[in-house]
C-alpha cells in the first residue's frame, strides 16, 4: 500500500511513551520476574530458545484456548503471535485434541510408517501439486535437508538465499542475515556474513546472499557463480519474506525467478516454514501460482506439535528415492505429530477456515490503514492470508536494504508494549508479523485496531 504524507513522530515522545508503558507491563508482570530469577538458574537465560529472550524477563505463559492466552500472572490476551504462526488453528482446538489423545494411547513412537503419515503426504501433494513428501521435526531441519538433497541432485555446494531471510538454525543458511546494514555490501555483491557465531567461514562462504523483489540482481549473481566455477546448487528463498514484517513479492518476480532457475538447471526451494498453510491451502505456491522444485513446511503443520516436511517433484526426490541422499530422522513421521497434521489438515484448516482468515484479515488490514489515514502515521499496512504487520516506515519495504534503512525499530518495540498492556499478545521484534487463528473474530481484530489507534493518537497528538 503505498504511504502518503505524514506527520514527524517526536522520538522524545517515543521514549517518554516507552518508559511508561514498560514499567505498566513489569508491574502486570511480577509473577514472571519472579519465575525468572528461578528460571535463569537453570535455563540459559530463563528461556527455551535465544528467540524467547527478552528484558527485563520473558512473559511466561500457563495456557491457552482459541484465540486467547493466559500468563502466569493470570493476565489474558488475545493472541495474535500464535507460537510464531504455527497457531493458526489456535490453540488447544478440539479436532487436533482428539485426534493426539486418541493416538497417544496407541503408542507415540515407533520409528516405523504409520498410516496417517501416508493421509498427511496424499494430502499435501493435492494441496502443493508437488508429488513427494518427506518428514522432519522443525522448519530448520526441513530446509536442511531440502538443501542437501538439491546438493545431491545438482553435484555442486554453493547455495543462493535471499539477504535477511531466514530459514533456520543450521549452519548452511544462517548467513546474511541480522547483521548490520553498513556491512552488506553493493546490491550485485552481497557479502556472506555470518549470523552468530560458530559457523564454519567455509560453510559461510558456500552461501551467496541475493536481494529479495530484484530478478536481475539474482541472474547475475548465478551467471557470475558460473563464471568462478562455483555453480549453485539451489536458489532458497520464502516466497513472501515473513521476518521484515510481511514483505510481498512483486509482480512477476516470482516467475521470473522459477524461469532463471530453470535456465541455469539451479533448484528452486521455497521455504514455506511461515507461509504454508498459513496463507492458503496449498501455501504461496497456491495463491502465487509459481510451483518450485522443492518446498518446505513446519509450524503449522503439527497444530502445535513439532514437525516439518519437504515436498517436491518426482526429478527432486529420484536423489533420495535411489539412496544417494540419505535423508533420516528418528522422529520422523513422530506418529503423534502425524496424527495432529491429519486432523489439522482435514478437519480443522477446511476452504472455509480460509475464507474466515482472508475475510478478517481484510478487515484487519484495512482498519489499521484507517488509522494510519487518519493520523497521517509514517507507515502502511500490508499482509496475506493469516498474516499481516503495520510496517512502520515512510517508504514501502521490498528488500533488506530497505527495510533496514526505514523501518523503525523504537517504534516497533513502543507498539508491541502498547499491545501486550491492551491485552494483545503480539510477536516480539521489529522482524515480526501478526498471524491470525481461525479461532479470532472480527472484533477481536477491533481490538487490535483500537489499540494501535490508542498509539497512533498518543504519538500524534
Ligand atoms: C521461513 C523459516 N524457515 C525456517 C525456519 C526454522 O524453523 P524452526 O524454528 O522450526 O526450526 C523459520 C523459523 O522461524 C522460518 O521462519
Amino acid at each position: 500500500m503505498a504511504t502518503g504524507i505524514h506527520v514527524e513522530i517526536d522520538r522524545a515522545r517515543i521514549k517518554e511513551l516507552t518508559e511508561r508503558e514498560a514499567a505498566k507491563l513489569d508491574a502486570r508482570t511480577q509473577g514472571s520476574r519472579e519465575f525468572y530469577a528461578r528460571a535463569q538458574q537453570s535455563l540459559v537465560g530463563g528461556v527455551a530458545s535465544s528467540y524467547q529472550v527478552r528484558d527485563p524477563w520473558p512473559i511466561y505463559l500457563s495456557h491457552g484456548k482459541g484465540a486467547q492466552v493466559w500468563d502466569i500472572d493470570g493476565n489474558q490476551y488475545l493472541d495474535f503471535h500464535n507460537g510464531f504462526g504455527s497457531m493458526v488453528q489456535g490453540h488447544a482446538h478440539d479436532a487436533i485434541s482428539k485426534a493426539v489423545t486418541e493416538r497417544i494411547g496407541l503408542g507415540s513412537h515407533f520409528a516405523a510408517p504409520t498410516e496417517d503419515a501416508v493421509v498427511v503426504a496424499e494430502e499435501l501433494a493435492r494441496r502443493w501439486g508437488l508429488p513427494k513428501w518427506r518428514y522432519v521435526n522443525s522448519g530448520s531441519e526441513a530446509t536442511m535437508d531440502a538443501i542437501r538433497i538439491a546438493r545431491g541432485a545438482t553435484g555442486r555446494d554453493t547455495i543462493v538465499k535471499i539477504f535477511g531471510s531466514y530459514h533456520g538454525h543450521h549452519d548452511y543458511v544462517m548467513v546474511s542475515i541480522g547483521v548490520d546494514y553498513a556491512m552488506i555490501g553493493d546490491r550485485f555483491d552481497l557479502q556472506s556474513l555470518s549470523y552468530g557465531l560458530g559457523i564454519p567461514q567455509a560453510v559461510v562462504e558456500m552461501t551467496v546472499a541475493v536481494p529479495f523483489n530484484d530478478a536481475e540482481a539474482m541472474e547475475r549473481r548465478i551467471e557470475r557463480l558460473f563464471e568462478e566455477g562455483r555453480p549453485p546448487a539451489c536458489v532458497i528463498m520464502e516466497p513472501a519474506m515473513m521476518n521484515l514484517g510481511v514483505v510481498l513479492p512483486e509482480p512477476g518476480y516470482l516467475e521470473a525467478v522459477r524461469e532463471i532457475t530453470r535456465k541455469h538447471g539451479v533448484m528452486l526451494i521455497f521455504d514455506e516454514v511461515k507461509t504454508g498453510l498459513c496463507i492458503a491451502a496449498g501455501g504461496a505456491v497456491e495463491r502465487f501460482g509459481v510451483t518450485p522444485d522443492l518446498v518446505t513446511l513446519a509450524k503449522a503443520l503439527g497444530g502445535g506439535l513439532p514437525s516439518g516436511a519437504i515436498g517436491g517433484t518426482a526429478e527432486a526426490f529420484e536423489v533420495v528415492e535411489s539412496g544417494g541422499v540419505v535423508q533420516v530422522g528418528t522422529y520422523n513421521g513422530n506418529p503423534l505429530s502425524m496424527a495432529a497434521a491429519r486432523a489439522n489438515l482435514l478437519e480443522v484448516m477446511t476452504p472455509d477456515a480460509y475464507a474466515h482468515l482472508d475475510s478478517l484479515n481484510e478487515h484487519l488490514l484495512a482498519g489499521c490503514q484507517m488509522v494510519i489515514e487518519k493520523y497521517s502515521f509514517p507507515g502502511y499496512s500490508v499482509g496475506v492470508g493469516s498474516k499481516g504487520c503495520v510496517t512502520f516506515s515512510p517508504e514501502k519495504i521490498t528488500d533488506y536494504a530497505s527495510f533496514k534503512a526505514n523501518q523503525d525499530a523504537e517504534l516497533c518495540e513502543l507498539a508491541w508494549l502498547y499491545n501486550m498492556n491492551r491485552g494483545i499478545f503480539m510477536t516480539p521484534g521489529r522482524e515480526e508479523e501478526w498471524t491470525l487463528s481461525i479461532t479470532h473474530s472480527f472484533e477481536d481484530c477491533n481490538r487490535f485496531v483500537a489499540a494501535f489507534e490508542e498509539l497512533a493518537s498518543d504519538l500524534t497528538s
